[in-house]
């Protein structure tokens, strides 16, 4: 009856973190947030769509896995629907059958790679193309995961925390497209890909009961970092850039410290490469590297082109991998050893680092046809 419906989806790594909800079910944040979306050419998430008659209920396959319909999937569709329904888009027969997705990713899920924001955003893609929505669809990804509305746009993005008990004013919308910085950069160095043990959805809810710094950073930090980032970025500032996304980063992770109970996402690799990202900048006289981790222990580097090769000598160097070959997928680069920088690190013990991933700021979603 239906066309099947193919999209891909990307990644995006907040610099300034979304972190506490204001309503648990829409939900809604307690602060705005903004991101980079990177190229889907290296990381995305692929899903298909179809409506069929002969379905009984709404079925999703998730890496060749059927998995149970989630209270999340239910929402983005009802959403998907109501919005065709009111856009007059499909015959209203349509809206009546049962759906069939099948999604994959191509990166490690639940590592703390954002793999939910990039399957959430592709789902609700896939849905708006079947039932022909036209409508900005990024409050409808922030149904299935908070962070799935910035992966709706390309370049950089700004979620609006919004005010509206209704969540019609939490939307996600561009500060600049993926061409307005091409120098920009990300490194994603995975420490480790078991699956995480407090859920961002979980730590986030004992944050809000109990953080005083988390009052703290969404009341003072958040308003003033993020118009200073905005200017970073559309001033293509990257030391301002860099700071702020460091600093905000930074009390991300002690707010986790101070919930209580407390619970940990970065681990004594993680610290270590923080530590090496501010010698790395302190010995070169400017800010050349910024760092940002999410709820895991894989650290994303933000840096500009022109440094990428000393930066991932440095990393071979002091994270030395046993297998060098195939230790930084993603585009092709240089390597241009510095070796005054390189004696100034002490190498560390072998594979604290299992790979490198590299890309840069990329396009929203996308609809393929070769299925
Ligand atoms: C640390 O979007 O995964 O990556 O809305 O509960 O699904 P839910 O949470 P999620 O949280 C992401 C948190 C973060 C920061 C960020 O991406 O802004």
């Amino acid at each position: 009856i239906s066309d099947i419906i193919t999209v891909i989806a990307p990644v995006n790594i907040a610099v300034i973190k979304y972190w506490g909800k204001r309503d648990e079910d829409l939900i809604l944040p307690l602060n705005d947030s903004v991101s980079a979306t990177l190229d889907t050419n290296v990381m995305c998430a692929k899903t298909s769509v179809c409506a069929r008659q002969d379905l009984i209920e709404d079925e999703i396959w998730l890496n060749k896995e059927k998995v149970p319909f989630s209270n999340r999937l239910q929402n983005c569709l009802k959403e998907i629907k109501a919005r065709a329904a009111s856009e007059n888009s499909v015959d209203p027969i349509f809206l009546h059958l049962k759906i069939r997705a099948c999604s994959e990713n191509n990166f490690p899920t639940a590592a703390g790679l954002a793999s939910s924001a990039a399957g959430y955003a592709c789902f609700v893609f896939a849905l708006a193309k079947l039932y022909k929505v036209k409508s900005d669809i990024s409050s409808i990804a922030r149904l299935g995961s908070g962070s799935a509305c910035r992966s709706v746009y390309g370049g950089f993005v700004r979620w609006h925390a919004g005010s509206k008990p209704d969540g019609s004013d939490s939307v996600a919308t561009q500060i600049a497209d993926a061409s307005h910085w091409p120098e920009m950069r990300a490194l994603i160095l995975v420490v480790g890909d078991k699956k995480k043990e407090t859920s961002s959805t979980g730590g986030m809810a004992v944050s809000v009961k109990t953080s005083e710094l988390m009052r703290h950073r969404v009341e003072y930090c958040v308003p003033q970092r993020t118009e200073l980032i905005v200017d970073a970025i559309k001033n293509k500032d990257f030391p301002k850039f860099a700071e702020i996304t460091m600093k905000d980063s930074n009390q991300f992770h002690a707010i986790c410290l101070d919930s209580y109970p407390p619970f940990v996402y970065m681990n004594d690799i993680s610290h270590s490469i923080v530590g090496l990202i501010h010698k790395y900048n302190e010995i070169s006289g400017k800010v050349k590297v910024a760092y940002t981790f999410d709820a895991g222990s894989n650290a994303c580097l933000y840096l500009l082109e022109e440094d990428v090769s000393e930066v991932i000598s440095l990393i071979k160097h002091v994270y030395p991998p046993s297998n060098s070959k195939g230790f930084v997928t993603g585009l092709s680069y240089v390597e241009d050893v510095n070796s005054k920088i390189l004696k100034m690190f002490q190498p560390k013990d072998k594979d604290l680092i299992k790979y490198v991933i590299y890309t840069k700021v990329g396009d929203g979603p996308s609809e393929v046809t070769d299925g």
